[in-house]
Parts: structure tokens; C-alpha cells; sequence
């Protein structure tokens, strides 16, 4: 039966970088979740009768946020709801099931690589009908509506087996738990050669390694790399996901995925090693003792693209966010196709996908993707570097090497500063753009400012125009530091501070990126006042 529920508008449900992400405990108050569910559904007044997907990356909360959601849905008007098994979708699996099955949105579950379990965060966000997240026009209308909100609608039906595929009902409404892994699986076979990524990995002389991290893209690896693709069993580690991801913070980069950095820049290093990040949607890519820094990664997979059969007639143009480094401008160039710059956040690549202006995308914070789903995919992005290396017979190391030598070089670094005071943190920021007009033309060590803003954007296709992402200092010899606070963080706010050095030359690419930069590095804590306005001496993480 339907009810009503009385409610209080309850502070701060202001959807992030990437939905809405709080404190487990945060999401436990009485209402929470349930005043932020009825403010997405009453900002969809379309919905009535429609398709609904809902699916999370399994952490803690997953499944108790997952019955409420389904309760909600059936009071709300939603005709059916699809459910990954057991609560599970990964984040690029939601979208593809959302395209595929032609719903009308979806409901995903997750913190992304933020750490989960009782203690730590938890997440929801809303993806439309194209599979991709939210525009921020509706985010924000959701905020809005929370603030208003006074009552929401619930169903008394009892819970469903999350665990049992096929059709349940729920208070009239169809619930249909379906294979959280098959459609994406089928998807990944249309656009890269399964039968030579699978000639390679049981060639015998090429071993890969993955690390889940303990979170969702466990199955969906084991699947399609041991299963349909045929590496031996324990290429997927950390497999089983956990819904406190093992205590670990499940974020591939260089200093949360220590077990796979370990093995893969040990004595007996794997040719390919790979790792994802709690929902699934970022990914990690290394060779043999070899980072590949994720603007690399962009800018190498679309030089290569039309190695890979989804993407043989070529790219229509490449997408990056702002701070990504302009790796992939060069390819861009040289491929004669469109390149665009954005905000940091993947909602902004949609417009540019759904309009066909670009194929692939990528960011720096370890995302990359294309027009195959709306969401940015960790593992879509491990077959297509495996597919470049059945194609070129290569390791990732000299395929790189080449690439650098084709289009120069770019150094990057990120330095984050986590945990920062807020009101220091903004601050420093006002104090930047304080100086902005001043920089132009000013020499700063062996560098002059040729440009230095507030990065805004204007949306190509819809024109919508987004401000203040972030301050830009571009120098005269195409080199960059930008500085801006993270989105995503749910302690005190996170600065992180880009640095990026274009080197043409090829004698001079095989330098420790620290020191390339140390430069570039000095002029941007001196500019930002970093020391004294956040009181620390180092950056928590350095990627
Ligand atoms: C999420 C978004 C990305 C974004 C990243 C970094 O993963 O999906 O699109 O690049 O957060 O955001 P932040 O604001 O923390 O730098
Ligand atoms: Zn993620």
C-alpha cells in the first residue's frame, strides 16, 4: 500500500562533483535518504509509467538503500524497476543497462572510491535517459526541492530477494532482478577484438594482472578476463567485493593500489597490469615496471582508436576536462578531429557524446571512456589497451615511448592537499583569483604567464554556461599549473594543485617527473600561498 510520510526539509543534500556522497551515518538519519529519493522523483514529473534501473557498487548501505529505493519507485509512479543481482551495477554497467533497455533513468548506489563500510561514505546519484549522470540544472533542481520537500511517498510491501533473477512485483509495480554483468559483457564484445585479446592472453609469453580493489568490477573482470577472454585464473585480484572494500581505500592510483603497484614493479612484473575504483568507472593502466599517467592513456588510446573494431571508422574529436593535460590536444591536431575542454566532472561530456562532437573522453583523476555508455568505464578501458597490444604486438612501455616521440611529451603531476580547513582552502582560492589580472606577462623564475583565469565554460551544444572551475596560469612555453578544490571530498575540502611541462625533445623524456617539474611545482605553492595558508609542509597524495 502507499503512504505518506510527513517530512522536514534536512540540510545539505547539495549533490557533489558526482551526486550526492555523505557519511554512512549521515545517510542513517531518519528521512535522509528518503527526502533526497522523493526530491530526484518530483523532479521528474515524466516518470509516471516508465522504467527505472537502480544498482549500486555494494557498499555498505547498498542493499538497505536499494529496498527503500524500490519502495519509493512503486509509490512514485514507476511502472517497472530493474535491479542488478544482489544490489550490483557498476557504475558504466548502469549505463550501458539504462541505453540498452531503453529505461528512463537510474538510481546508482555508490561513493566511488571513496572508502566504504559503517564509518565511511555512501552515495546516490541520478543518471537520465541517455545513461549519464545528472545535468547540473536538475542536480541543482533536486537541492532546490529538498529544501521544500514536506512529504514523500513509500510502499508498506515487503523487501525483495535482490538475490533471485527474474520478475517479483512490488505493490503493482514490476521488479526485475536481472545479470549485473551480461549486458555490459555483450556490449565489450561489439567493440574490441575478443579473439585477439584472447589469442594474447594465452599466448603464454603475456601475463596480466587486475586488482578490484575488493570492490565492484570483481565479477565483472572475472567474467570477461578469466571467463570469455580466457587468462588464467587469479589474474583478477582482491575479486570479491566487500562492502567495506577490505578497510582499503579503493582508488587505482600509485599509493592506494599498493598491492598491484607492488606486483607489477616487482622481480617477476606481469606485461599488463590494471586496476579499477569501487564503482567500477575509473581505471589505472601499467606495463611492466611502467605508469601510464591517465592523460597519457587518453591521448595513446586515440591515436590507436581505430585498432579497435567499435572504433574503426575513426573519432569524431576527443573531450577532456580542463586540468587533464593537453596530451591529447596534440593527437587531436594531428588527426584532424574535433578537441574540447571542460570542467571537471564527467556530466560535462555528455552533450558533447550524445551530439556526436566527440568519441572519447578523459580526465586526469583516472577516467576515461566514449560514446559506448555516458559514464566513464574502468574496465572498457583495460580491453582497449589490450586490444592496442594484441593489435601493435608491442609492451605498453614502447608503445608510450613512441607516442612521446611522435608528439612530444607532456610532464604531469597532481599534488593534493586532503583535509584542508575550509575556510583556508577558499581563501587560498580567493587570493589567487585576486591576482589574476596582475600575472599576464609576469616572469616567475624561467617561466612568463601568458594567460592566467578563472576557468569557465560554454557548452557547444546547449550553450549552458558553467563558471569558477578552477584558476588557470598557462605560461608562455605551453606549460600549465591549475589549481582547484575537489568536488568529491566529504572532510574539509581538498585542494589539488595540476602541473603539467610540454617537452618536444626526445633526448629529454626519460626524466624523473618530480624533477621535471620541481620548478613549475615552487612557482604554484609560492603563487597559492600553500604552506602558510593550509599550514602543511606536503601533499597528502602525490599522482
Ligand atoms: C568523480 C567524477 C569525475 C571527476 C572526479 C574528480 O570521479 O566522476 O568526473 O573527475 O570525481 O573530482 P574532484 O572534484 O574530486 O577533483
Ligand atoms: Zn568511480
Amino acid at each position: 500500500m502507499r503512504k505518506l510520510i510527513v517530512t522536514e526539509p534536512i540540510e545539505g543534500q547539495r549533490p557533489g562533483t558526482s551526486g550526492l556522497r555523505k557519511k554512512v551515518a549521515v545517510f542513517r538519519q531518519a528521512n535522509y535518504l528518503e527526502n533526497f529519493v522523493q526530491s530526484i522523483f518530483d523532479c521528474l514529473p515524466d516518470r509516471q509509467g516508465s522504467t527505472l534501473v537502480v544498482g549500486g557498487d555494494g557498499r555498505f548501505y547498498n542493499r538497505q538503500a536499494i529496498q527503500v529505493i524500490l519502495k519509493m519507485a512503486a509509490a512514485n509512479g514507476f511502472a517497472k524497476v530493474l535491479v542488478g543481482q544482489g544490489g550490483i551495477l557498476s557504475t558504466p554497467a548502469a549505463s550501458c543497462v539504462i541505453r540498452k533497455r531503453g529505461a528512463f533513468g537510474g538510481v546508482v548506489l555508490s561513493a566511488s572510491h571513496n572508502p566504504g563500510g559503517p564509518d565511511n561514505d555512501f552515495g546516490i546519484k541520478y543518471n537520465g535517459t541517455n545513461g549519464g549522470p545528472a545535468p547540473e540544472q536538475l542536480t541543482e533542481a533536486m537541492f532546490a526541492r529538498s529544501r521544500e520537500i514536506r512529504e514523500y511517498a513509500i510502499s508498506d510491501a515487503a523487501d525483495i530477494d535482490l538475490d533471485q533473477i527474474g520478475m517479483q512485483s512490488m505493490d503493482g509495480m514490476a521488479v526485475e532482478v536481472i545479470d549485473s554483468i551480461a549486458d555490459y559483457a555483450e556490449l565489450m564484445e561489439t567493440l574490441f577484438d575478443f579473439g585477439a585479446i584472447k589469442a594474447l592472453l594465452s599466448s603464454g609469453n603475456f601475463r596480466i594482472c587486475f586488482d578490484a580493489m575488493h570492490a565492484v568490477t570483481g565479477p565483472y573482470a572475472k567474467a570477461i578476463l578469466e571467463g570469455i577472454l580466457g587468462a588464467p585464473a587469479g589474474t583478477v585480484m582482491n575479486g570479491v567485493p566487500l562492502e567495506d572494500f577490505g578497510g582499503g581505500h579503493p582508488d587505482p592510483n600509485l599509493v592506494y593500489a599498493h598491492d598491484l603497484v607492488e606486483i607489477v614493479f616487482g622481480p617477476d612484473a606481469p606485461d599488463f597490469g590494471a586496476a579499477s575504483d569501487g564503482d567500477g568507472d575509473r581505471n589505472m593502466v601499467l606495463g611492466q615496471r611502467f605508469f601510464v599517467t591517465p592523460s597519457d592513456s587518453l591521448a595513446v588510446l586515440a591515436a590507436n582508436a581505430t585498432l579497435a573494431p567499435g572504433y574503426a571508422k575513426g573519432l569524431t574529436g576527443v573531450a577532456r576536462s580542463m586540468p587533464t593535460s593537453q596530451a591529447a590536444d596534440r593527437v587531436a591536431a594531428k588527426l584532424g578531429i574535433g578537441c574540447y575542454e571542460t570542467p571537471t566532472g564527467w556530466k560535462f561530456f555528455g552533450s558533447l557524446l550524445d551530439a556526436d562532437k566527440a568519441t572519447l573522453c578523459g580526465e586526469e583523476s583516472f577516467g576515461t571512456g566514449s560514446n559506448h555508455v555516458r559514464e566513464k568505464d574502468g574496465l572498457w578501458a583495460v580491453l582497449f589497451w589490450l586490444n592496442v597490444l594484441a593489435a601493435r604486438k608491442e609492451s605498453v612501455e614502447a608503445i608510450v615511448r613512441e607516442h612521446w616521440k611522435t608528439y612530444g611529451r607532456n610532464y604531469y603531476s597532481r599534488h593534493d592537499y586532503e583535509a584542508v580547513d575550509s575556510d583556508a582552502a577558499n581563501g587560498l582560492v580567493a587570493h589567487l583569483r585576486d591576482q589574476l589580472p596582475t600575472l599576464p606577462g609576469k616572469k616567475l623564475g624561467a617561466y612568463e604567464v601568458s594567460y592566467a583565469d578563472d576557468f569557465s565554460y560554454t557548452d557547444p551544444v546547449d550553450n549552458s554556461v558553467t563558471t569558477k572551475q578552477g584558476i588557470r596560469v598557462g605560461f608562455t612555453d605551453g606549460s600549465r599549473v591549475v589549481f582547484r578544490l575537489s568536488g568529491t571530498g566529504t572532510e574539509g575540502a581538498t585542494l589539488r594543485i595540476y602541473v603539467e611541462k610540454y617537452e618536444p625533445d626526445p633526448a629529454k623524456h626519460d626524466q624523473d617527473t618530480q624533477a621535471m617539474l620541481a620548478e613549475l611545482i615552487t612557482i604554484a605553492n609560492t603563487l597559492a600561498e600553500v604552506k602558510t595558508r593550509t599550514g602543511r609542509e606536503q601533499p597528502t597524495v602525490i599522482t
